[in-house]
């Protein structure tokens, strides 16, 4: 089945740093969708930062760059980061999906079209984020939209239901199962654990037919995030 672990580097001992595991994660065929896209495009930033963005997989211009965020999301999301008071210094991005999915426009046009990964690619690639989240090891992990949120909590979380609030980590090992969904009815972790904020992804703001309301929540979650960092 789809499984992006046979690629993954011996992560025994410490031996494996982020580094190596973008090297590894370069020549990943876990799943189909390497084949269409340009590159892997793996997570990126401060390997000391204290908290981790995770969205969905790159974009159009992401997948051109090999960067994660460097889009029309990516700046609405450096623009609330700013305003939040979130440091550069102190942010990791990256995706929970590393290659970007689309489909051509109809008549065979040039422009490509994101579609959103399948539940099964999501589980295929979820190696790489758990082995990035164990190298990091981030005081927080934002949860950018639904995607990346049932690739950590499984199909029952919900955006709607589950943003702007501190969350606990489940355990690596319940990560993306119905276990890890019931721990969100949990109460809110102690401080020195990881700990979770969910929010909108930075796209919703640019579809919406209010973009200012809808940016507006946006910056409110990531001033959580900003409080929770102290
Ligand atoms: N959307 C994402 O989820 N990730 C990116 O890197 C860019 C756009
Ligand atoms: Fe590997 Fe993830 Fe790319 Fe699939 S999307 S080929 S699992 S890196």
């Amino acid at each position: 089945s789809l499984d992006a672990a046979p690629f993954l580097p011996d992560t025994a001992e410490g031996r494996s740093d982020l580094d190596e595991l973008r090297r590894a994660a370069a020549g990943c065929r876990g799943c189909g969708l390497y084949e269409n896209a340009t590159q892997t495009v793996f997570g990126e930033g401060s390997p000391g930062g204290r908290v981790m963005f995770v969205g969905e997989q790159p974009g159009d211009q992401e997948d051109r760059k090999g960067h994660p965020f460097v889009g029309p999301a990516g700046r609405v999301l450096d623009r609330a980061l700013a305003e939040a008071g979130i440091e550069r210094g102190d942010v990791y991005v990256t995706n929970a999906v590393k290659h970007f999915k689309f489909k051509r426009q109809e008549g065979g046009g040039k422009r490509r079209i994101h579609e959103p990964p399948s539940a099964a690619e999501v589980r295929a690639c979820r190696p790489w984020l758990l082995a990035e989240m164990r190298l990091l090891d981030p005081d927080v992990v934002v949860v950018l939209g639904a995607t990346a949120g049932k690739a950590l909590f499984g199909s029952s979380f919900r955006v709607t239901k589950q943003r702007g609030r501190l969350l606990p980590l489940p355990d690596l090992e319940k990560i993306g199962t119905p276990a890890a969904g019931r721990e969100l009815g949990a109460e809110p972790p102690e401080r020195a654990d990881t700990q979770i904020v969910a929010t909108i992804h930075p796209s919703a703001v640019l579809r919406a037919e209010d973009r200012d309301a809808m940016y507006a929540g946006f910056l409110d979650d990531l001033k959580v995030v900003a409080s929770a960092l102290g």
